[in-house]
């Protein structure tokens, strides 16, 4: 089920690693590990529907900024596929409308799920007039494209960011950024295992990410699969071991970064970042240009998805707080000030980010 060593060989040309594959269109379905089951159970899930793929988003069966705008264009293929072949373009185009508000309304802080939706609604409005049929193999291929593109970039964000990772050092992540988020290898892990690959003797500390648990059940299980050495933390030991001098850099992905370079991740890293900032450790984010979002102008602008609060008072579906409410934020906003550099699959921007990022060419995303 994973990418086999021959394709990932081809893709790298060097040894296979990360041998698993998070989404994958296969026989007209959409196949996806379940992330909610790791590193316990390694078991797939198979979509039939757009419906089945948006509830899958929306569970977090698939999570992760790139990965979640693969099964929205996959949820938007499959869409496609239940439609007659005999439609008229115009209903064809309405009710694929309908599908992508659908998988639109299932996370609103990654912005790759909104930016791989406007690249299928794209392919459908310029092919205006053209068969259903073939328009509906057409976004089939888009969103292949899209996954194998992503694969590229992540392998690109990691080769350029790794020059920043020293010999000998710590690098501390939080969530997972990795091979599970993305199609492939990861945006921060991407960095950390291109590191590693140069031959550098690093050690990664990871952040459990509470409430899900993103880092201690799927950063430390894919780095562990790759023979990356790890250590795990609750998200509260951090500034102690940042104090002790354990931790050299900070790399994390990224949800949304605004045209300012507020970066919207995972709830936690923005204390990461403070602390990061106290200790004069440099701070990184590692993501594709499909996750700047150019209509957003500072972090104020971003959704934050405020997820069920069970997933704070319980555990294992077990009560772990008194009969009280909790907040859940999924996300938090690192101000640009924080982030040391934003490390892309077309380069390294610096601050000021309004001025780095704005020479980003419309096209390059
Ligand atoms: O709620 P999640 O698990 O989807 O959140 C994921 C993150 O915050 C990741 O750090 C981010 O999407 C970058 S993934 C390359």
């Amino acid at each position: 089920m994973g990418w086999t060593a021959v394709e990932i060989k081809e893709m790298r040309g060097t040894d296979a690693m990360n041998t698993f594959r998070t989404i994958e269109w296969k026989n007209n379905r959409v196949l996806m590990i379940d992330q909610r089951k790791l590193p316990g159970e390694e078991v797939y899930v198979e979509c039939e529907t757009f419906e089945e793929v948006a509830d899958c988003i929306r569970k977090l069966v698939i999570r992760g900024a790139p990965a979640i705008g693969i099964a929205a264009a996959m949820g938007m293929a499959l869409g496609a596929g239940s439609i007659s072949n005999d439609s008229p373009y115009e209903k064809f185009a309405e009710r694929m409308r309908t599908i992508s508000e659908h998988l639109a309304m299932t996370r609103p802080t990654a912005v790759n799920l909104f930016w791989a939706i406007g690249k299928m609604n794209r392919l459908i409005s310029e092919r205006r007039g053209r068969k259903v049929e073939e328009i509906k193999n057409l976004l089939i291929s888009e969103a292949i494209k899209i996954q194998e593109e992503d694969l590229r970039k992540c392998m690109q964000i990691g080769d350029n960011g790794a020059e920043l990772i020293r010999d000998n050092s710590v690098v501390l992540t939080h969530c997972n950024a990795g091979g599970l988020a993305t199609a492939g290898y990861g945006t921060a892990l991407g960095v950390i295992r291109s590191a590693f690959r140069q031959g550098k003797n690093i050690s990664v500390i990871s952040s459990e990410t509470r409430p899900v648990l993103q880092g201690a059940r799927l950063t430390t299980w894919e780095l562990e699969r790759d023979g990356i050495p790890v250590r795990l933390i609750t998200d509260s030991m951090a500034g102690h071991l940042m104090s002790k001098g354990i931790v050299d850099s900070v790399v994390v992905g990224a949800d949304r970064v605004a045209s300012n370079g507020d970066t919207a991740n995972k709830i936690g890293t923005y204390s990461l970042s403070v602390l990061a900032k106290h200790h004069n450790i440099p701070f990184y984010v590692a993501a594709p240009t499909s996750t700047i979002d150019n209509e957003c102008l500072s972090g104020e602008d971003i959704v934050i998805e405020q997820r069920n609060p069970e997933e704070v008072t319980h555990m294992d579906g077990k009560r772990i707080s008194a009969e009280v409410n909790a907040i859940n934020p999924a996300f938090d906003v690192t101000p640009a000030g924080n982030i040391e550099c934003l490390i892309t699959e077309v380069g390294l921007f610096k601050k000021p980010y309004t001025k780095s990022l704005g020479r980003l060419k419309k096209k390059d995303q």
